[in-house]
């Protein structure tokens, strides 16, 4: 095989879904973080339709060792989804960067996103957004997004020709207010990157730490979501409320849904009318189980028209 037709390896995707949620106390006491509900879906439905809208069919679903046969029990083979889950363990919240170590022998030198299990992305034109990140061959891409407490997150400062400068972790004074989601696409070195990440001052691997290495390097993309976007994180009981009313809003008003992994995986084509419809037909005392059954009457009829 010349260079020129070698195929690159698809990318693969990290669904993190570990920590101990201690800020959801006691609703996370007896029950994972990310199988809480958000309106109608686990939130872990969300940040799933991200990763399968970002084109991506290899993802590996890391929890705590307690939590990981819920996950196996809502979640399966991912064989509904048309893609294939891996499950894998960590024992113990040793920060986000830790999970391309937990990951590495599974990554093989693939491209890698990774996702936060907690984390929900709403935006026009996400699909290609998401589709460039996943394009990308080289360096890295996250994307930040303007919040009134940037203190609690990742930061972004930006120069003036809108290039990232700098990012930092919870700073005490933060710099900018635009924070980074917890969104990141990354090219095949990032196991090696990660290895090289040491333990923070508050005793974490952090992923910030990872990103500012491809910064440093000059490969580090920073995509802003704007003023149409919504990025919630649903970690706080006020923003897991924010986050179960912003769906509901959205979907009674228009119709659609937000964060279903069954009608992300019909619209990217990996699965078919047919089981889109038995899905629905699953659920189909739900609002949510009826919405799949309209798209899949929808599909089926302008099939037919055609
Ligand atoms: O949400 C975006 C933010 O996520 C970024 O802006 C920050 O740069 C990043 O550090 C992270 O900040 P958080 O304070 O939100 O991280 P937290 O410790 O809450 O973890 C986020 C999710 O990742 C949470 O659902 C639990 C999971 N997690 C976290 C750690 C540290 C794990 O599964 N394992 C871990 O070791």
């Amino acid at each position: 095989m010349t260079a020129t037709n070698k195929k690159i390896a698809p990318m693969k995707g990290i669904l993190l879904s570990g920590g101990s949620g201690t800020r959801l106390h006691p609703m996370t006491l007896a029950s994972s973080k990310q199988l809480l509900p958000v309106y109608d879906k686990p939130m872990i439905y969300y940040p799933l339709s991200t990763l399968i809208l970002a084109g991506i069919k290899e993802i590996m679903i890391i929890t705590t060792p307690e939590d990981q046969p819920q996950f196996q029990r809502l979640l399966g083979s991912g064989e509904q989804f048309g893609v294939q889950f891996t499950y894998r363990i960590q024992p113990k919240p040793e920060g986000i960067a830790q999970a391309f170590h937990i990951a590495e022998d599974w990554i093989d030198g693939a491209r890698c996103a990774l996702v936060l299990g907690d984390n929900l992305i709403f935006a026009d034109g996400l699909e290609h957004m998401l589709h460039d990140a996943a394009q990308r061959q080289h360096g890295a891409t996250v994307f930040s997004y303007q919040v009134k407490d940037p203190e609690r997150y990742g930061v972004v400062t930006f120069g003036e020709d809108g290039r990232a400068l700098d990012i930092v972790e919870k700073p005490v004074n933060p710099p900018s207010s635009w924070a980074v989601t917890g969104l990141y696409f990354y090219d095949h070195r990032v196991c090696d990157f990660a290895r090289k990440v040491t333990p923070s001052a508050r005793g974490e691997l952090e992923i910030t730490d990872l990103n500012r290495m491809y910064l440093e390097e000059g490969t580090l993309q920073v995509d802003t979501l704007g003023r149409g976007c919504a990025w919630l994180d649903a970690g706080t009981s006020d923003s897991l409320m924010q986050a179960g009313t912003f769906v509901q809003t959205i979907q009674a008003r228009q119709g659609l849904l937000v964060g279903s992994p069954t009608e992300a995986a019909y619209r990217m084509g990996f699965i078919g009318v047919e089981q889109l419809r038995a899905v629905g037909q699953k659920m189909s005392k739900t609002p949510l189980g009826q919405n799949l059954l309209h798209i899949a009457s929808e599909a089926e009829l302008s099939l037919k028209e055609r």
